[in-house]
C-alpha cells in the first residue's frame, strides 16, 4: 500500500507518549545495530540520524559514538525536543527524510525502524546514498515482507517490504559494499487481540490504515485473529544492515 507523510506523521505524533514502553523490537535493533556498526568504526565527523522520533536510537547513540556534529531529522517537530534532550549540541531537520537539505556530506547517516515507511526503498536508498561521503556508511534496520504477516493476511494492510536479497541487490547497484546485513525473526505474544492492536497503536502502526475501525471491525479483527493465530503472537522480521560508500 502507498503511504502518506501526514498520515505517518499524525500516527506517530499520537503515540510518542507510549512508544518507547512497547517499542521492544526497534529497541533490540537499535542496539545491535549500534554494536555491529562499533565493529567497523566508532569515530565520525559529521552523522545524520533520519526519523529520530522519540529518540530511542539518539540516546543510543549518544553513549555509544564519537562524532563531531549530529544532525537529527524527523516529519515530527516535537522530536526535536527528544533529540536535543539526548544530544544539546545536534542541529534538528525537520521534514520528509528524503526532501531534506544538508549542509554537507555525512560521515555516518543511520536510521531505526523508519525507512519501511517509504513507498519505494530503492529510490528512498538513492536519495540517501546523495546524503553520504565517499568512503561513509549508511546503517539501518528496517522490515522484510514476512513482518506483521498475522495483519497482512486478517485486512490486507502491508507496506512495501523489500526482501533481504532484493535490498543487497539495491545496494550493490548504488555502488555500496555491504559490511553486514542480517534478518530476524521475532514473535511476540499477547493474551487477546485487542492487545495486538493496542500495541501497534502504542508504536505508530496505526498508520497502516487512514480510517478509525468502528466496534463492528474490531470484532471482526479479533474473532478472526483468534480462530486463524489461537498462539495470539505477531511476527517481526526485522533486518539490519551496515553499508559502505
Ligand atoms: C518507528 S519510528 C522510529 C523512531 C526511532 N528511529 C526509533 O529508533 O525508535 C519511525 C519514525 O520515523 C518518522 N518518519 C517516517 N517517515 C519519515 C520520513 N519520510 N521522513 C522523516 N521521518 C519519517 C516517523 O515520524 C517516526 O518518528
Amino acid at each position: 500500500m502507498q503511504t502518506d507523510p501526514k498520515t505517518i506523521k499524525k500516527q506517530f505524533e499520537k503515540s510518542m507518549a507510549d512508544y518507547d514502553k512497547n517499542a521492544v523490537i526497534q529497541d533490540f535493533t537499535a542496539d545491535k545495530m549500534l554494536s555491529e556498526l562499533l565493529r567497523f568504526n566508532n569515530n565520525f565527523d559529521a552523522v545524520l540520524e533520519l526519523g529520530v522520533g522519540t529518540g530511542l536510537l539518539t540516546k543510543k547513540v549518544a553513549n555509544t559514538l564519537n562524532f563531531e556534529k549530529y544532525f537529527g531529522n524527523d516529519l515530527i517537530e516535537k522530536s526535536e525536543n527528544y533529540l536535543k534532550k539526548y544530544l544539546p549540541s545536534a542541529d534538528f531537520i525537520c521534514g520528509n527524510a528524503l526532501k531534506i537539505k544538508i549542509p554537507y556530506k555525512m560521515n555516518l547517516v543511520i536510521s531505526n525502524a523508519m525507512f519501511q515507511w517509504f513507498d519505494n526503498l530503492e529510490k528512498g536508498l538513492n536519495t540517501i546514498s546523495e546524503y553520504i561521503s565517499k568512503d561513509g556508511i549508511l546503517a539501518f534496520s528496517t522490515f522484510t515482507p514476512d513482518n506483521y504477516k498475522e495483519i497482512r493476511d486478517i485486512t490486507g494492510l502491508t507496506l512495501n517490504y523489500m526482501s533481504k536479497n532484493e535490498i543487497e541487490d539495491v545496494l550493490n547497484r548504488l555502488g555500496f559494499k555491504i559490511l553486514y546485513c542480517e534478518e530476524f525473526r521475532k514473535n511476540i505474544k499477547f493474551s487477546n487481540p485487542l492487545e495486538i492492536l493496542a500495541h501497534m497503536k502504542k508504536t505508530g502502526v496505526n498508520s497502516l490504515s487512514e480510517k478509525v475501525w468502528d466496534i463492528k471491525k474490531i470484532k471482526g479483527f479479533c474473532d478472526k485473529y483468534s480462530q486463524k493465530y489461537p498462539e495470539l503472537s505477531l511476527t517481526y522480521s526485522p533486518i539490519i544492515v551496515i553499508a559502505g560508500k
